[in-house]
């Protein structure tokens, strides 16, 4: 009987399944759609749990039919997800509340509170990282601050996937990858920093067993079963928080490799052999899926997020392909267009939690058109701000690979390869997060010896596009850019204290 391998991916927009072969090609791919995200106000984002997993159990047995492979012949299933959410919940396993999710940025009074109990010194000491208001950390203190109640009742503290990875197995597990983003893990020695956890009066009860990414974490319960269509016993590999999980898909998994995704958020990613620092904190540095390694990555927190807000409240019912077409009209530098992509505040490279998304530049002149070219073009933008500083950290950039949204437009990957000044390259297998974590499946039951190895086996490049004579005026036009987020940065303040 043939052998498959499952990833699945619980990402914000919905969770797909993916299933390869014994050699890694990709059978089938499902996706399951998510709810919208609740916003109650703005700068506030949370998911239902309990929706992810209808998603997965539809994504899951979408897949099985649609590759009319029957569960039994899967031979091992992992994980990615969203990072940095917050899931909580009861001694009886039962959600608590909505997850306030990774671009949640109500928690600024939470993270300046851990600031001055713990010392930001001490902070950098025990967790490589400042901590942040996207983090899960001072989510989990805001739930404290705010819903005493509800606080009172928590007993397990997950992550997004690992949520699933419950659902699937009935144990509370993470791994080294998505643990570095709850700001309350310890990087360096990949454990739970019991020591910060101490010092803010955090049971440390409540976090979940940590793995490294390859590792065994449980198998498929008898209910996971029934409700999947999966077979009972199947192995449940450790899987990576989205970002290290779609860096294995994209087989960033040594030194001098770096890519782009573009999912709803924007994020480059650099493997590192040993831990490095940017020592402003305006990269994250975390664990890699890759046992013993690490990664730093820059996120810009509205990158795909910035063209659906443009889709669905200024071009209802409009394709991305055609938007990137109508951009694809204007000019470069969309006619003295700029758009700023803080829809979500920032992260890389402000660490503002209530900095705003911006056009400037209006004239009566501009067009949708020029609209969407600005805000593909400060997309890019801000991601070379990122690219930036992982190169000012030594590590070598020859290129960059680029994936999700991003790589699918030709005009975008040009826009990408200008204001880079630098070639990027596209891969054969565009799949990502969800393809890395069925390489971890393999990897973790044997089917290859390593996460390098399942790398070298299945990932390959297919396209080269390189910088054009555009990239000069890119160069610029990047200066002009990076100059307005200080001019603003005292009003976005201001706008904030309006209420
Ligand atoms: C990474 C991050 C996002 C989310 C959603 O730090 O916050 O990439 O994981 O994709």
């Amino acid at each position: 009987m043939s052998a498959y391998w499952l990833g699945i991916d619980v990402g914000t927009g919905g969770s797909r399944a993916l299933l390869v072969d014994e050699a890694g090609r990709i059978v089938a791919a499902h996706t399951a759609a998510h709810e919208e995200m609740r916003m109650e106000k703005p700068l506030w984002a949370e998911q239902q749990p309990q929706n992810w997993w209808d998603a997965c159990q539809d994504a899951i047995r979408g897949v099985l039919a649609a590759a009319q492979v029957n569960g039994t012949a899967v031979r091992g299933v992992s994980l990615s997800g969203q990072m940095h959410g917050l899931v909580i919940l009861d001694a009886a396993g039962e959600v608590i509340r909505p997850s306030l999710i990774w671009c949640d940025q109500r928690s600024q009074a939470q993270v300046d509170a851990i600031n001055a109990r713990a010392g930001k010194e001490r902070i950098l000491a025990c967790i490589a990282n400042p901590v942040l208001t996207g983090f899960t950390l001072p989510k989990l203190l805001w739930v404290r601050d705010n819903e005493p109640g509800l606080y009172e009742r928590v007993r397990h503290l997950l992550l997004p996937k690992d949520f699933i990875r419950y659902k699937l197995t009935g144990e509370f597990a993470t791994e080294v990858s998505d643990a570095s983003g709850t700001a309350l893990f310890d990087v360096v020695n990949r454990r739970w920093s019991f020591e910060l956890a101490e010092i803010l009066g955090i049971d440390r009860a409540i976090l979940p067993k940590v793995y490294e990414s390859e590792e065994l974490t449980g198998v498929i319960s008898a209910a996971a079963a029934e409700a999947t269509g999966l077979a009972a016993g199947t192995p449940v590999i450790g899987g990576g928080g989205d970002q290290a999980a779609s860096a294995v898909g994209n087989g960033i998994v040594e030194t001098g490799l770096v890519s782009d995704t573009i999912g709803t958020s924007g994020v480059v990613f650099a493997h590192m052999d040993s831990v490095a620092y940017d020592p402003a904190g305006r990269v994250h540095t975390f664990c890699h899926a890759v046992r013993g390694k690490w990664h730093v990555m820059g996120v810009t927190q509205g990158a795909g997020l910035s063209l659906q807000w443009f889709r669905n409240q200024l071009a209802p019912g409009a394709s991305y392909d055609a938007l990137t077409q109508e951009a694809a009209g204007s000019a470069a530098g969309a006619r003295g267009l700029f758009w700023l992509p803080y829809l979500m505040g920032e992260r890389t490279p402000h660490l503002d939690s209530i900095c705003r998304a911006a056009w400037i530049g209006l004239t009566a002149a501009h067009t949708r058109a020029d609209m969407a070219k600005a805000l593909l073009e400060g997309v890019c933008y801000s991601q070379k701000d990122c690219l930036d500083i992982i190169r000012s950290l030594g590590c070598g950039v020859q290129s960059v690979r680029l994936s999700g949204g991003g790589a699918k437009s030709p005009m975008w990957k040009q826009l990408f390869a200008d204001v880079f000044a630098t070639p990027v390259t596209v891969l054969e297998t565009q799949e990502g997060s969800a393809y890395g974590a069925a390489l971890l499946a393999m990897t973790g039951t044997g089917a290859f010896a390593s996460v390098a190895e399942a790398c070298r086996a299945t990932v390959r490049e297919v396209e080269t596009v390189r910088p054009s004579a555009e990239s000069a005026f890119y160069l610029r036009a990047h200066s002009v850019y990076q100059s307005l987020y200080p001019a603003l940065r005292d009003s976005f303040r201001a706008i904030d204290s309006l209420g």
